[in-house]
């Protein structure tokens, strides 16, 4: 009997599960199912260290501390993260959110003149969409690009949208609501045909699927710390092509962007150089410390390792969802989907709210459903566990079974 056990784990976690090792490096495993990387990543115990070195620091260095570490860790963090998207060194800069990332593009842009569309598609988070409706008053116009079917966006339709007249494309790379990969390159392509630039929010992929900015040739790319890189809150990130980094000026700027900071000078600004140029005012000197710890054990991980177990974890969701008949809103296509699924069963937020106060922690969204994320550090296991909960649920609501 165990034998089967064993040969049948091994068929479907083939021995590249080594990702299981980091498990002991997250304390909420032993307690959840932990399942909302998509919103949070897991806290690894490594940040109690790093926490507690950023607490040492100050109460023993007290102001020495920034030019002995602080001042620079933003570009040491902005590094270890273009490490992980193949951004050159000093090309990323460090922010509180995404949506100030996108508040520091648009100041580098000028909307006065006949190029000032903004395309985008509806899929985007929407406090990306709220930021770009709200640059109207500064001269945007925004054509937004609608999804059929609530989980696709056209690529076509977008691609068909961008023209001479458009300034700048803010798009997801993987859809928050329904985990769909963008097809970036052919996007990227049409716009700098055009003469627009691409700004690629990587959110939900960076740490989950493979980001590589030089290849896909983006100028901006856009994301936080805090699901799949396991770094937790107000640390984001802003990259910007190396060639344009010499040559944008942001508006919405400040000291830290200063040529000669520490000179203190009256009049306008003199921009130094990447990644400090892209900055304002002081940065979130904690968030680097609680990020670190996650970005480290992602490096080691290696995101190709983490997305071939992500594909088999989502595709037995897929599956699973599947045979009971419910509504799958992911692509179907492994190539295509990032490493969540929603699933919309039937009562699913009501589903949700009991699955949290049973310790399997997902989430629910309008129009998506019970959003299911494993990260490296889950098992199928715990995934045949969760959906058998979700069976449990029902079945006390007195929901039937559809299929099986
Ligand atoms: C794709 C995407 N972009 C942006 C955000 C959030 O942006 P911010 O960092 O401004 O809160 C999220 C949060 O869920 C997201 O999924």
């Amino acid at each position: 009997m165990l034998c089967k056990l064993e040969r049948i784990k091994a068929e479907l976690f083939p021995m590249t599960d080594d990702l299981i090792r980091f498990r002991p490096e997250f304390p909420i495993l032993e307690r959840t199912t932990y399942m909302i990387s998509n919103s949070l990543g897991a806290m690894p115990r490594g940040v109690y260290d790093s926490a507690r070195a950023y607490c040492d620091i100050w109460a023993t260095r007290g102001v020495r501390a920034w030019e002995e570490r602080w001042w620079m860790l933003a570009a040491e963090v902005g590094n270890a993260i273009g490490g992980i998207m193949n951004a050159a060194h000093g090309s990323v800069s460090m922010h509180l959110n995404v949506t100030s990332c996108q508040a520091v593009v648009a100041s580098c842009l000028d909307f006065s003149g006949k190029r000032n569309k903004v395309v985008y598609s509806d899929m985007n988070f929407p406090s990306v969409m709220y930021f770009w409706e709200a640059q109207r008053s500064r001269g945007a116009r925004v054509h937004m690009v609608p999804t059929d079917d609530g989980v696709h966006v056209s690529t076509q339709r977008l691609i068909d949208a961008i023209d001479e007249e458009t300034l700048v494309v803010p798009i997801s790379h993987v859809v928050f609501r329904s985990s769909y990969i963008k097809d970036v390159k052919p996007i990227v392509e049409k716009a700098h045909r055009v003469g627009a630039l691409v700004v690629l929010d990587c959110f939900q992929s960076l740490g989950n699927v493979p980001v590589d900015v030089q290849a896909l040739n983006v100028d901006f790319a856009v994301g936080g710390v805090l699901k799949w890189l396991c770094g937790g809150a107000g640390t984001s990130y802003l990259y910007v092509r190396p060639d344009l980094g010499k040559t944008l000026e942001p508006n919405f700027t400040g000291w830290f962007a200063h040529e000669n900071p520490f000179g203190f000078e009256t009049g306008p600004t003199r921009y130094g150089e990447a990644p400090f140029r892209f900055m304002q005012g002081t940065s979130n000197v904690p968030g680097f410390y609680t990020a670190m710890p996650g970005l480290k054990i992602i490096h080691e991980a290696g995101v190709a390792r983490i997305r071939e177990k992500s594909k088999k974890m989502t595709a037995r969701l897929i599956e699973l969802a599947d045979q009971r008949g419910w509504r799958v809103n992911a692509p179907r296509d492994p190539e295509r989907r990032g490493g969540t699924v929603a699933i919309d069963m039937p009562n699913s937020k009501e589903v949700c709210q009991e699955l949290l106060r049973r310790d399997v922690l997902v989430d629910w969204r309008p129009r998506a459903g019970v959003r299911f994320s494993p990260h490296f550090y889950n098992t199928l296991e715990e995934i045949d566990r969760a959906i058998a909960t979700v069976d449990e649920i029902l079945s006390r609501m007195g929901v039937a079974e559809t299929a099986k």
